[in-house]
């Protein structure tokens, strides 16, 4: 079947591939990290305006025919939105789709691991900036360490492998915890991925003096570790980080610099945003209406023409643009809509 179906992979203009969908199921969060919603009063999108369950899966028929093989939910944040293992559950039957992944705060992992093992969501990528409870009730406007913790042990326990941990990199935050996060790598165990913090929403007040580059959170590492470089697995070969071994240690660190890397060109993936737009890269904003149609009665070929449309509209390069502006170009919409 996957030789037969790979025919008909999506390639953009640029000849790449695009097999790898991620959708942001809600813009709600049960957090509100600082670069990430907008501050004072939150402008959430209105109910009738988020894509159902039903909508959401009938886009991803559609692009699974088209060659994408790969699903991420996200969010907001994933797990507060109602049903949420109904939709797992649904997703898991398409025919075609070979992985089910998601990205979630992690609060709420402890409650729903049993059930995103039943769903079939086979990886979880958690996002963790700070280790310390009060530096991370700041940054999460409220938060509590230790659900998230609770949730990682859970997961590690009942061996949701592997595990990967999200750390934007935040000068003047948690610059002073790289080596504490290079060592819960070893002990949890779990994969640490250094993030480079982008430019949107309250970050850009001073983003240039909060900013730092994956190289210099390497170059911190380096001088108690030696990283072996390992090889891109097989479902990473196009993924964004660089990633490491911990000599003599259980560890694994990965670096993700959408700022200071290039790897536009290695991009394989396509956004569907919570209240149903196509967006082919973070970094533009020439999305593609998908809801007027799941809406009106329109066929599954006019989707299929949609989401070729948001496969053409990929730009050569995104975040290399921004680069070159100097950072000054904030994304349009914030990352809880367009899922992070
Ligand atoms: N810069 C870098 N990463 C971000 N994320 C959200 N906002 C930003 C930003 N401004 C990513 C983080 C987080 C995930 C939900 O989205 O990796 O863990
Ligand atoms: Fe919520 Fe994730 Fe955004 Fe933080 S980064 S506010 S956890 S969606």
């Amino acid at each position: 079947m996957l030789a037969k179906e790979s025919n008909i992979l999506m390639k953009d203009r640029s000849g790449r591939k695009i097999n790898y969908l991620r959708i942001s199921v809600t813009d709600r969060c049960n957090l509100r990290c600082l670069y990430c919603m907008p501050e004072g009063e939150l402008s959430v999108i209105p109910q009738k305006d988020i894509l159902s369950y039903e909508e959401m899966l009938r886009v991803v028929k559609v692009a699974v025919k088209l060659g994408i093989r790969k699903v991420r939910v996200t969010g907001g944040e994933p797990l507060v939105r109602k049903r949420i293992d109904y939709f797992l559950k649904q997703l898991s039957t398409l025919e075609g789709l070979f992985e089910i992944t998601m990205t979630t705060n992690g609060t709420l992992l402890g409650e729903f691991l049993d059930c995103l093992k039943w769903s079939g969501v086979s990886r979880v990528n958690v996002s963790l900036d700070s280790l310390d409870g009060d530096k991370y009730r700041f940054i999460t406007g409220g938060g509590n360490l230790k659900d998230v913790l609770f949730g990682l042990y859970t997961a590690v326990t009942r061996g949701l492998f592997p595990l990967k941990v999200n750390v934007v990199m935040i000068r003047g935050f948690n610059d002073d915890e790289i080596l504490d996060f290079v060592r819960f790598s070893n002990e949890v165990p779990c994969e640490i991925r250094f993030i480079e913090l982008m430019p949107v929403c309250e970050i850009m007040n001073g983003y240039h003096e909060k900013f730092i580059s994956i190289q210099e959170v390497m170059s911190v590492i380096k001088e108690h570790y030696n990283l072996e470089l390992l090889p891109p697995t097989h479902d990473e070969s196009s993924g964004p980080a660089r990633r490491y071994r911990i000599k003599n240690q259980e560890g694994i660190v990965g670096f993700i610099g959408p700022m200071s890397d290039n790897f536009c060109e290695n991009c394989n993936r396509i956004r569907l945003t919570a209240d149903g737009y196509l967006r082919p890269c973070l970094f533009s904003d020439r999305e593609v209406d998908v809801k007027r149609m799941l809406r009106s009665s329109s066929e599954d070929k006019e989707i299929a023409v949609a989401i070729e449309e948001a496969v053409r509209k990929k730009p050569q390069r995104g975040t290399q643009c921004h680069a070159q502006h100097q950072f000054s170009l904030p994304v349009g919409r914030p990352m809880c809509v367009i899922g992070g």
